[in-house]
């Protein structure tokens, strides 16, 4: 696809590029997640008005960017006042997250225990990061939850995946402390 046009679109791809050489998943995605905190605090990238707008029955994923070369995905999503997810992994792609405006609540989760399509989470920590934070995920830690906590704002954040994340296992509570295992289709918002 071709990039989008917004200021500072072109900036984002080269600290991408750069930071996508590295072999390690661990020094990749620190590398990522410093230029993505610094091109979010220096307010490098402008981005399109309709991620400003929020989708009323899901939180939005449209995307900006896809690397023919490298073929990571850059995904900005939006979340209505207390829109979030449920448990998810990620497909076993490692992703850096970032927050460009407001506040997200993520909590991370290890798996504890599997018996087929069940499973149990252990929480292992929970943050509140806000406007110009961003951090990474590695599998095989990849369970989290992200839920904006506001109740009358908006938050935007910016995902990078090693490659388009079309699906991924959410996991529904069954009220017993264990939780069963269904698979989500990604769909792309429209960017208009
Ligand atoms: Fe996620």
């Amino acid at each position: 696809m071709q990039a989008m046009d917004f200021p500072g679109a072109q900036r984002l791809i080269e600290a991408i590029d750069r930071a996508v050489q590295y072999d390690c998943p661990h020094a990749l995605t620190d590398c990522l997640r410093d230029a993505m905190c610094r091109i979010i605090r220096n307010r490098d990238v402008e981005l399109p008005a309709c991620i400003f707008e929020p989708v009323a029955d899901h939180y939005a994923r449209r995307e900006l960017y896809r690397s023919e070369a490298h073929g990571y995905s850059v995904i900005a999503m939006t979340w209505g006042p207390g829109q979030g997810t449920p448990i998810h992994d990620h497909d076993g792609l490692w992703c850096v997250e970032g927050v460009f405006r407001g506040a997200l609540e993520i909590t991370q989760y290890e798996l504890a225990a599997s018996e087929g399509e069940r499973f149990r989470f252990l929480p292992v920590g929970s943050i509140q990061a806000g406007e110009g934070s961003a951090g990474s995920l590695i599998p095989p830690h990849e369970y989290h939850t992200i839920r904006n906590p506001s109740e009358d704002g908006i938050a935007v954040s910016l995902h990078i995946y090693r490659q388009a994340m079309r699906c991924c296992s959410v996991f529904q509570p069954q009220g017993d402390g264990w939780y069963l295992r269904g698979v989500r289709h990604l769909g792309l918002d429209q960017v208009h």
